[in-house]
């Protein structure tokens, strides 16, 4: 897949929010880079890029052909402490550049009165390391559209990603919509629903009915919906079975009876709620 930028973004992603700084971190992406997966990503406040910068460096794969995201913490906002909070994601991951970087979560109304300047503040240092080649893309993630419409509206460098939470039962039809029609390309975190989709019937039928696992359904699915899944796993057998969805297509049919599926579970994490 391509940003709107032409950068190439590999279109499963190995996700690492709950992952811990330690041996479990270092072979969790030592294993994924092993069964194929070129694309980590991560962030300052998961507390564990220094692990993760670990295995990245034990590994021979070529720079040029790994894709690392980070993003930038609530707490981290605005010109200077972003330009900070990237330069220390950076040194942990043990790299020079970094694939993506991204805000986090918006600053919203509910906790700020000038949430959309805060907002622009943290923009421009993503822009500024962007247009020095710091990182190959920028974006933003767990933003609605309402948080989108004034950024884009000042950006010099409109955002190539939006990374948001994305499940069966939980396909953000307007924020997809509105991103995909701005050529923002939306990524899924916590696309197994943070696993509680597994035992779902209409899910588990589907699966079976094709062979796969409910988390290959997931995971599929969101793929033939143009969204790119980010499953996280610390699990060798799990890290494999995620990257194994070449093999089979959803039918059509199949794809608007997930599409359609009810809430059923997932972070409960709302933008325009949370206080963090
Ligand atoms: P673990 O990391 O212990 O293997 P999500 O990506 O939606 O946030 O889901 C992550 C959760 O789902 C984790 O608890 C992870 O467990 C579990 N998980 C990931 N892949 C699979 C899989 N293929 N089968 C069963 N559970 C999985």
């Amino acid at each position: 897949m391509k940003l709107h930028n032409s950068y190439e973004i590999p279109a499963i992603g190995y996700g690492t929010w709950q992952t811990p700084n330690d041996e479990t971190a270092i072979q969790g992406v030592t294993h994924a880079l092993e069964v194929g997966y070129r694309h980590i990503d991560t962030a300052a406040v998961y507390g564990n890029e220094s692990s993760i910068g670990k295995a990245l460096q034990q590994n021979e794969i070529e720079r040029s052909k790994l894709f690392v995201t980070s993003k930038v913490w609530n707490t981290e906002r605005g010109y200077t402490k972003t330009k900070e909070a990237f330069e220390k994601s950076l040194k942990d991951l043990q790299l020079d550049y970094l694939d993506l970087y991204l805000i986090h979560w918006p600053a919203a109304s509910h906790q700020f009165e000038n949430w959309q300047e805060i907002n622009l503040e943290t923009w421009k240092a993503m822009e500024d390391l962007y247009n020095k080649g710091k990182i190959k893309a920028i974006g933003v993630s767990n933003f609605l559209p309402h948080h989108l419409e004034p950024l884009i509206a000042e950006a010099e460098v409109k955002p190539m990603v939006n990374q948001i939470e994305y499940h069966p039962g939980f396909r953000q039809q307007e924020t997809v919509e509105f991103c995909q029609s701005k050529n923002i390309i939306v990524e899924g975190w916590s696309p197994l629903g943070t696993g509680k989709l597994l035992d779902n019937p209409i899910l588990k039928k589907i699966a079976s009915d094709y062979g796969k696992s409910v988390a290959q359904l997931c995971i599929r699915w969101a793929l033939q919906n143009d969204i790119i899944p980010l499953p996280k796993s610390v699990t060798p057998h799990r890290i494999r079975e995620n990257f194994e969805i070449d093999d089979f297509a959803i039918s059509l049919e199949d794809m608007e009876r997930i599409n359609q599926m009810e809430y059923c579970g997932g972070s409960g994490l709302d933008p325009d709620k949370i206080d963090f």
